[in-house]
């Protein structure tokens, strides 16, 4: 056991509403900095839950979370200070505009006025609000709100950004303007935890997901491996004239081939997905003399991927 600090650290983490079901069943994560990580999972799969409890806006019924080594439950103060939150509370500021907004978040962080005032210009430029700063919330679009929420969670400068679903209602142009903040705010050295649950937008904005699944982590891993693992690893091969079963059969032969069927008219032919093997089996094929009109590798399905992971999972109450 090391005792280094992680910016996010979260150990044996279990909620239960009252009497009600277990949401969380324990589970754990350590998140580096500088990383971005998709924090998903199904509606109702206790994603807000966790970052509640991140943001001690509720209590754990056991385990821990701890904030660059501090307890968030036992120190709330000395761990917030480090973490910027979203988490969405609609309407609550509508008749406010983003300066007194902002101003009053500086004064609760206990920044100076002059500071605050230099602040402000900063994180509105950065999220591209500067010409609404004394425009009232409530006229706001959708995206703007969420850029706006945005330049709360990073006011006071932390190194941790904890979202909750920070895409969530939003256009293509909003997701975009949001994700290409996220990734800039990830790249100048913050740890960023965010909740979604689309994985074709996690594994756009993040580096690493995290699958949360009737209240236990089923899958930690990073873009690339999921992207890998998603991938059929399968060739689909048609062939310019009928081929005989038998010579279905003898594609098993070529080295690097695990399982081949028959499929229409031509074959599908399963393999280790590297198109380095994909390569020399279609070699291997030309030269033994099949006549192949196409050869196609079975192309990556995350949201196929999300639905294996997900449905596995035969979790009970
Ligand atoms: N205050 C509460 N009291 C009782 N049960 C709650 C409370 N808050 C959440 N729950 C229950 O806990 C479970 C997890 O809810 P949570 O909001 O954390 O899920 P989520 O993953 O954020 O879902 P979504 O994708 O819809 O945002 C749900 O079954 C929900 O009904
Ligand atoms: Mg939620």
């Amino acid at each position: 056991m090391t005792s280094r600090n992680y910016p996010i650290e979260i150990k044996g983490l279990v909620k239960r509403y009252g009497k009600g079901p277990m949401v969380l069943r324990g589970i754990s994560m350590k998140i580096d900095k500088g990383e971005i990580v998709g924090y998903l999972g199904p509606n109702g799969s206790g994603k807000t839950t966790t970052i509640k409890m991140l943001t001690n806006l509720i209590k754990p019924t056991a385990g821990t979370v701890k904030i660059k080594g501090i307890d968030v439950q036992k120190y709330p103060k000395k761990a917030l200070k480090h973490v910027g939150a979203l988490i969405e509370v609609p309407g609550v500021y509508d008749y406010l505009s983003p300066r007194e907004l902002l101003t009053y978040f500086g004064r609760v962080y206990g920044m100076r006025k002059k500071d605050i005032e230099d602040r402000i210009v900063e994180v509105l430029k950065e999220v591209k609000l500067s010409r609404s700063v004394d425009d009232k919330v409530g006229s706001f679009s959708t995206g703007m709100q969420r850029r706006l929420m945005i330049a709360k969670a990073i006011f006071h400068d932390p190194e941790i950004l904890i979202l909750d679903e920070p895409v969530i209602g939003l256009d293509p142009k909003g997701i975009k303007e949001v994700r290409d903040l996220v990734r800039k705010l990830g790249s100048e050295g913050r740890s960023v935890l965010m909740s979604s649950h689309l994985l074709s937008e996690v594994s756009d904005t993040c580096d690493r997901v995290i699958f949360l699944n009737n209240g236990r982590i089923v899958e930690d891993d990073t873009v690339a491996n999921i992207v890998d693992k998603a991938s059929f690893r399968r060739i689909d091969v048609s062939f310019a004239k009928l081929q005989s079963d038998r010579a279905i059969l003898d594609i098993n032969s070529i080295t690097g081939v695990d399982r081949t069927e028959r499929n229409n008219g031509g074959a599908s032919i399963y393999y280790d997905g590297k198109p380095v093997t994909g390569g020399s089996i279609l070699r291997e094929m030309m030269k033994a003399g099949y006549p192949v009109y196409s050869f196609t590798p079975g192309s990556g399905g995350l949201e196929q991927y999300y639905i294996s992971i997900m449905g596995d999972e035969k979790g009970v109450s």
